[in-house]
């Protein structure tokens, strides 16, 4: 399926825009979402090799104010975490997830869906993001190798049709700026125990030699989410980072890992990657199903 399309292979460019809806804005809101269809295939059409992939999401407050329909089950605002390290909950009405082979294509969607929504619409957040070489993050690894397959990423991700909004999903966004400077001070041995793989090969360390405060160990707990990291850098705001995102059917399933990372698994224990990179954000979202957008207008008022 095109639209929603929250699964597929790494895309070289993404898009990335929080946006904040002001009050009065909600019918254009719906009116956006319905049509979205129409305007994902406006761009797509015309460019059908460039794999493009859109989703947007709703966050919890947005929904109550789009519709008196129930909120899904499982949509909370992030839950800030003050421990160890700090990960910041940031407001955000809309989520516009675009990815595609070249970023034009991204930025030609969000082009049409901003104009749509006009004045009602503030952005809050725009990152750009870009594959960095062979997949790797701007701390030099290649990020993404433990995500789940296909199928089985689809299954990962998408509510059961027995659940309140079927084939709907969950996300979660945080943007995180590393210390490099510190971090290229580390060798590249002591880089990998904090990843928890090597770093030429992207190779997992064996138990004896992966600690347990490692990013990798604090996080490989089932493969019950799917991540499309993305990374960004601007050289004259002087901020290199990773746009972490995470799909789940169920958002516990992230907010379990922001809490090993975070707070530590015992406490304490907490994941050296947040020595080098600092949240900057953090908000939560719901991903209607395509068939639920087009129909969203539908949706009691
Ligand atoms: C600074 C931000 C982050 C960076 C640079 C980063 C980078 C990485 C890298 C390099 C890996 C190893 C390769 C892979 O399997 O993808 C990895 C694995 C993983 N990361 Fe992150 N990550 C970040 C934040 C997060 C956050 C916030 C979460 C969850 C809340 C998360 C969840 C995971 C999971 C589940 C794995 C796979 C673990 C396994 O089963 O082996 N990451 N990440």
């Amino acid at each position: 399926m095109p639209i929603q399309h929250v699964v597929d292979k790494p895309s070289r460019a993404a898009l990335f825009l929080v946006l904040n809806i002001a009050p009065g804005g909600e019918q254009a809101t719906r009116d956006m979402l319905a049509g979205f269809t129409g305007t994902y295939k406006s761009v797509h059409f015309r460019h059908n090799d460039g794999n493009l992939y859109t989703v947007v999401g709703i966050g919890a407050s947005m929904w109550s104010r789009l519709t008196s329909a129930p909120r899904p089950s499982l949509l909370k605002d992030f839950e800030a975490i003050h421990a160890a390290h700090d990960a910041p909950a940031t407001p955000g009405d809309i989520l516009l997830h675009f990815r595609a082979n070249s970023y034009d294509l991204c930025h030609e969607m969000a082009r049409h869906v901003l104009d749509q929504l006009g004045a009602h619409a503030t952005v809050v957040d725009e990152t750009q993001g870009f594959k960095y070489l062979d997949q790797r993050d701007l701390l030099g690894f290649v990020d993404g190798t433990a995500n789940p397959f296909d199928d089985e990423a689809l299954g990962v991700v998408l509510l059961e049709d027995d659940a309140d909004y079927p084939r709907g999903s969950y996300v979660t966004v945080q943007k995180y700026i590393h210390d490099l400077t510190a971090w290229n001070q580390l060798s590249t041995e002591e880089q990998e125990r904090v990843i928890g793989r090597t770093k030429a090969d992207d190779i997992e360390l064996d138990e004896e030699t992966k600690p347990s405060n490692s990013h990798v160990a604090l996080n490989d707990l089932d493969e019950d989410i799917y991540r499309e990291n993305m990374v960004f850098g601007s050289f004259a705001a002087g901020e290199m980072g990773t746009y972490f995102i995470a799909y789940a059917k169920d958002p516990e399933y992230i907010n379990q890992r922001l809490r090993n990372m975070f707070i530590g698994d015992p406490e304490g224990n907490y994941d050296r990657i947040l020595d080098f990179s600092t949240a900057l954000t953090g908000t939560n979202f719901f991903v209607p199903s395509a068939e639920l957008m087009d129909s969203f207008d539908e949706l009691p008022h």
